[in-house]
Formats: structure tokens, C-alpha cells, sequence
């Protein structure tokens, strides 16, 4: 496993994706973030904290504001920050997999953030849902049936994705939330392989296999539900979050530094792009400040145990046929 110790880690530190094009590591994500919040948070991040990846997606709901933020800041800093600067992914939804619709589906997305290319495409899900519109679940009312897009493979999918790049609709293309099995079979057929492959990992669920995985074929991972921060209902984080780990929490002590610091710390130490959740200006600040200490390989070795012991995926959804989890695991 490689781990980056140094101190060269940065706020302009980028990951070069298999494509050549380059990422920044640390982002702003922006999941059931509101949209009377997000626009200020992505504005600040990007104007006066150095975030220059903002991670965006059709079905958050959010993209109008999301780009209204993009462009505030643009505007705000007279010319410091161009839209070139900034990282913008965004994602296909389910119901978007056909061939006609995965290019819909992007220009409904750039009309949205208002521009003229993302920097990042993904397939949200390996899963093509039958296109209900307004029914983003694709489900009947009583939500107890939900209809496929049979006939749509991930190949027919992955031809589109990369006939957006030759539009300039997207500079790089990749995936989420899929399993080796799946990008094999893209990458049987790929004229442009998947550049990213973003997925759940943080130090209750560390992807050690799918990390390997994804090192082989030159695939760089992004870290969804980083902070591992995500409870259901009738849980209490105290329990369920890394957030309160003792382990993490002693060496947060010894560095003058918080849980969530530390945790973002180790992503960016194994060279993963990691893109914390907020709409919160301190926690903003705080998310940003972990470039002013490293980890060694002995506390790396720590947080990395801790999915031994603590193992949990958070994000599983009944995306299958008869409402059957996506992963198996
Ligand atoms: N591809 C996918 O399928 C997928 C799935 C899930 C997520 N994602 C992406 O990944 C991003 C991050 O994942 P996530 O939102 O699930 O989880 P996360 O970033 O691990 O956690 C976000 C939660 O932690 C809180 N938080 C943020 N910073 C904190 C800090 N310093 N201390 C304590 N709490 C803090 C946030 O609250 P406040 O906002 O109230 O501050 C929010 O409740 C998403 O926003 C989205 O862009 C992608």
C-alpha cells in the first residue's frame, strides 16, 4: 500500500488520472447538502479555503445552486480564480443509462451548474433503471416494485460515457460504486478506460482488495462517506462513526488536531481523492487543516486495522431486483 508520510502533501496536491488530465485530492462533496446552503459553502470553499474539486451529482438536486456557488466564486475573486481552476464532477444517474439519455443527462447537468464542461463524469451506480422521469426511484407508488432498463448493459452505457469526451462534454469518464467484476467488463471493450472509480472507503470499510484492484489498472479512487458519518435511524454516531474512534481519538490528542482531521489525513496518505461533506463554515476550515502534520506509518498502520475490527459499509441500497442490497457484502 503506498502512503505519502512527507509533508509535500498540499492543498493544490492532484492525483494524475490514467488520461493524463490531473485531480486535486482534496474536495467538497455535496450530498443532502441544501440548496440554501450549498451555494454559499461551495462559493466559500472554493474563494477563501483553497477547495478546488467540488463533487456533484444529477440526483442530489443541487446542481442549480452547486453552480451558482462555481460561479460566485469565479466572479468574487477578479479574475484569481478561473473556471479552469476548479474540479467539477457530476454523475448519470440510473434512469439515465441508454444511450440517448446518458448524453441528456449530462447537458441537463451542465445547463444546471451553468457550464460548459465537467471535468468529471460517473456512472452513480453499475445499475440502469427504466427512465420514469419526475420518479427518480423508478418505483411504483406503493414503492414496492422498481423497473429496469433490461435491455441497457454497462457496455451500451460505457460507449456513450466516452462519446461525451469526444463532444467536450467531459474531460474524463469513470465510475461508482463498481466492483472489479463490473469494470472488467468495461475495460474488455473500453476505448477510454474508466479514469476514477468513487466509492465508499473510509477507516471502518478501507477497500483494501478493490484499492489493489484499482492500482492495477490505474484507476484512481475517490473516497465517498469518508468520515464514515452516515448513522440510520435509531443509531447514535457515538457508535457507529470513526468520527468517536479511541484509536483515532489518541492520536487526534497527540497532534492537537480533531477526529475528522486525522481521518481525511490518512485518505490523502494513501493518495486517495477524498471529498468531505459539509455545510458547516467551521467545519469547512477544519477539513481543510490537515496539511500542517503527518501521520507516520505506525499510526497509518493503526487507522488501517480498524476495518478488522470495526467493519461497516454504510451506503447499500435495494438498487437490485426484488430490492436486494447492491453489494453483497
Ligand atoms: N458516489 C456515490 O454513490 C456517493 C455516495 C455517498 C456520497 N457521495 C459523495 O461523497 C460526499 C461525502 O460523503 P458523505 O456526505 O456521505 O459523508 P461524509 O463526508 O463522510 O460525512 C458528512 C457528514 O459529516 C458531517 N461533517 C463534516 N465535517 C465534519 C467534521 N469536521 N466533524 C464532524 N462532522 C462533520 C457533515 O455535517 P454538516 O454538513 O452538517 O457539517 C455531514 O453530516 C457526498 O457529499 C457526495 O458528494 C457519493
Amino acid at each position: 500500500m503506498t502512503t505519502h508520510n512527507d509533508k509535500t502533501l498540499s492543498m493544490e496536491s492532484r492525483l494524475t488520472l490514467s488520461d493524463k488530465h490531473t485531480m486535486p485530492q482534496l474536495g467538497l462533496g455535496t450530498w443532502r447538502s441544501e440548496p440554501e446552503k450549498v451555494q454559499n459553502i461551495v462559493r466559500d470553499a472554493i474563494l477563501h479555503c483553497g477547495y478546488r474539486l467540488i463533487d456533484a451529482a444529477w440526483v442530489y438536486q443541487n446542481e442549480d445552486e452547486v453552480g451558482n456557488g462555481i460561479h460566485e466564486a469565479i466572479e468574487q475573486s477578479q479574475g484569481k480564480i478561473k473556471r479552469e481552476d476548479i474540479f467539477v464532477t457530476t454523475k448519470l444517474w440510473n434512469q439515465h443509462h441508454t444511450t440517448e439519455d446518458v448524453e441528456w443527462a449530462l447537458r441537463d447537468s451542465l445547463k444546471k451548474l451553468r457550464l460548459d464542461y465537467v471535468d468529471l463524469f460517473l456512472i452513480h451506480w453499475p445499475v440502469a433503471f427504466k427512465n420514469m422521469t419526475e420518479n427518480l426511484w423508478s418505483q411504483n407508488e406503493d414503492g414496492k416494485t422498481r423497473y429496469f432498463a433490461e435491455n441497457v448493459t454497462l457496455v451500451d452505457t460505457w460507449k456513450a460515457m466516452e462519446k461525451l469526451v469526444d463532444l467536450k462534454l467531459t474531460r474524463s469518464i469513470g465510475v461508482s460504486n463498481f466492483s472489479p467484476s463490473e469494470i472488467d467488463e468495461i475495460l474488455k471493450i473500453a476505448r477510454i478506460k474508466p479514469s476514477v472509480n468513487q466509492i465508499e472507503l473510509h477507516p471502518y470499510f478501507n477497500q483494501h482488495e478493490l484499492r489493489e484492484y484499482c492500482a492495477h489498472h490505474n484507476i484512481t479512487i475517490t473516497s465517498y462517506c469518508p468520515l464514515s458519518n452516515l448513522k440510520r435511524e435509531n443509531e447514535r454516531a457515538e457508535d457507529v462513526s470513526a468520527l468517536y474512534n479511541a484509536v483515532i481519538q489518541e492520536i487526534a490528542q497527540s497532534k492537537h488536531k480533531t477526529t475528522a482531521q486525522i481521518i481525511i489525513r490518512w485518505h490523502l496518505q494513501h493518495g486517495l481523492s477524498v471529498i468531505p461533506k459539509t455545510v458547516t463554515q467551521e467545519r469547512l476550515i477544519e477539513n481543510s487543516g490537515v496539511f500542517d502534520f503527518a501521520l507516520s506509518d505506525h499510526e497509518m498502520l493503526e487507522i488501517d486495522h480498524l476495518t478488522q475490527t470495526n467493519r461497516r459499509r454504510f451506503v447499500n441500497p435495494p438498487f437490485r431486483p426484488a430490492d436486494k442490497p447492491i453489494f453483497d457484502d
